[in-house]
């Protein structure tokens, strides 16, 4: 059985229903910070099979150690986080909190209980403003707020560890942008506020709830003008977690990997695929940029593509698409 630490949120659900739909066995262990017992209710009627949730926390050593104790854990994926950027930087304390004493708390845990396999959600926001674009792993890193900085301290952490225990074999998956819903529309991305994000903003536009996008800057370093990077539908960033536990038995210690398409799309041509898909104009305005924004970021997924048999191989009009039909379905997301 594998634990899905933060498996009812966006990412973990949509990696739920591949897994499960390839054999393995799921228990989701979350405390419903950002998500709905629905999305598992979902999963579950999606795949036809049970799913047993834990309601709690990572960071509470008894809830943790039980789950250890009355599943037969063969391995963790751990996606347990908060993550949105600017409330990192207004709430730093809350964060690191979070972030870390969720991933300290789980791989004590987890090294009492012998369970020793382990793959980490990080993402491209270790890169920083990178110096070249495709982005490789070994590119230099550096993070530029709290959010950011929980990622690579853990990724610091879990090197730390591999370092130390050689039996310990975890995958760092840096995930690029993650977008689009599964097929079904049963089951896609549900921010609790306005979102900060380009994709829910623009299906929030789309669907008449917010009166327009802002564009946040035409005068990058672009061809269009506008930032670009590397929108990856999420059934394949889901398919990448498949892979790397499969990958991980025959791992030795520490591997990282991107996990994006290799393409940039522009904000305007986002713009385009998403009127495409839902059949009419999405009204946007140009204002200025947004602080701590960069003109462009985008994946060399290569590694990930040879060692992992791992490939992207949805497009952003397909994740446009997805993502509409789970907008048009659910209105008002889970609730
Ligand atoms: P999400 O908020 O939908 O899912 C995270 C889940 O973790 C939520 O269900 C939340 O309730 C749960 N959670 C948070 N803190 C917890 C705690 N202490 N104990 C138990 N549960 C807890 O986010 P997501 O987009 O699915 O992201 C999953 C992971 O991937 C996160 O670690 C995130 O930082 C990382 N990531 C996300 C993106 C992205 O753009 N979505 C990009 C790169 C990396
Ligand atoms: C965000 C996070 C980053 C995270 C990444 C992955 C911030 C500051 N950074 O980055 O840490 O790793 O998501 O999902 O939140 N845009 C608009 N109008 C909008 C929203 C966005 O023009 O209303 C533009 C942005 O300027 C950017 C692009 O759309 O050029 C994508 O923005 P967003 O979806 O927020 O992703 P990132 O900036 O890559």
């Amino acid at each position: 059985m594998l634990l899905l630490t933060g498996g009812a949120g966006y990412i973990g659900s949509h990696t739920a229903v591949e897994l499960l739909d390839r054999g393995h066995r799921v228990v989701v262990l979350d405390n419903l910070v950002n998500s709905s017992v629905e999305a598992v209710r979902r999963v579950e009627k999606i795949t036809g099979q049970q799913v047993p949730l834990v309601v709690g926390d990572c960071t509470d050593r008894e809830v943790v150690e039980r789950v250890f104790a009355e599943h037969d854990i063969e391995a963790v994926v751990h996606f347990a986080g908060l993550k949105a950027v600017g409330e990192s930087v207004s709430q730093p304390l809350r964060y690191y909190r979070n972030n870390l004493d969720a991933l300290l708390t789980l791989a004590e845990a987890m090294d009492a209980a012998g369970v020793r396999d382990l793959v980490f959600s990080s993402s491209a926001t270790v890169y920083g403003d990178p110096e070249t674009v495709p982005i490789a792993e070994p590119s230099a890193l550096r993070v530029t707020n709290p959010y950011g900085a929980t990622k690579l301290f853990g990724e610091r952490i879990l090197e730390d560890l591999t370092a130390a225990s050689p039996d310990w074999r975890i995958t760092l998956l840096r995930y690029f942008n993650p977008v689009g819903a599964h097929p079904s529309g049963l089951i896609g991305e549900d921010p609790n506020d306005i979102p900060n994000n380009l994709f829910p903003y623009i299906s929030k536009v789309a669907a008449g709830r917010l009166p327009e996008l802002n564009v946040f800057g035409d005068d990058y370093d672009t061809p269009d003008g506008t930032g670009v990077r590397d929108y990856l539908h999420v059934v394949d960033l889901a398919r990448g977690h498949v892979a790397a536990l499969d990958h991980l038995g025959d791992q030795e210690g520490l591997e990282v990997f991107n996990l994006g398409t290799g393409t940039g799309t522009s904000v305007l041509e986002a713009v385009r695929h998403f009127e495409e898909a839902c059949g009419h104009p999405i009204p946007y305005r140009v204002g200025p940029r947004r602080d701590g924004d960069i003109a462009t970021c985008f994946a060399d997924p290569g590694k990930a593509n040879r060692q992992l048999g791992w490939r992207a191989e949805h497009t952003v009009a397909q994740a446009c698409a997805d993502a509409w039909r789970w907008q048009s379905a659910n209105p008002d997301g889970y609730a």
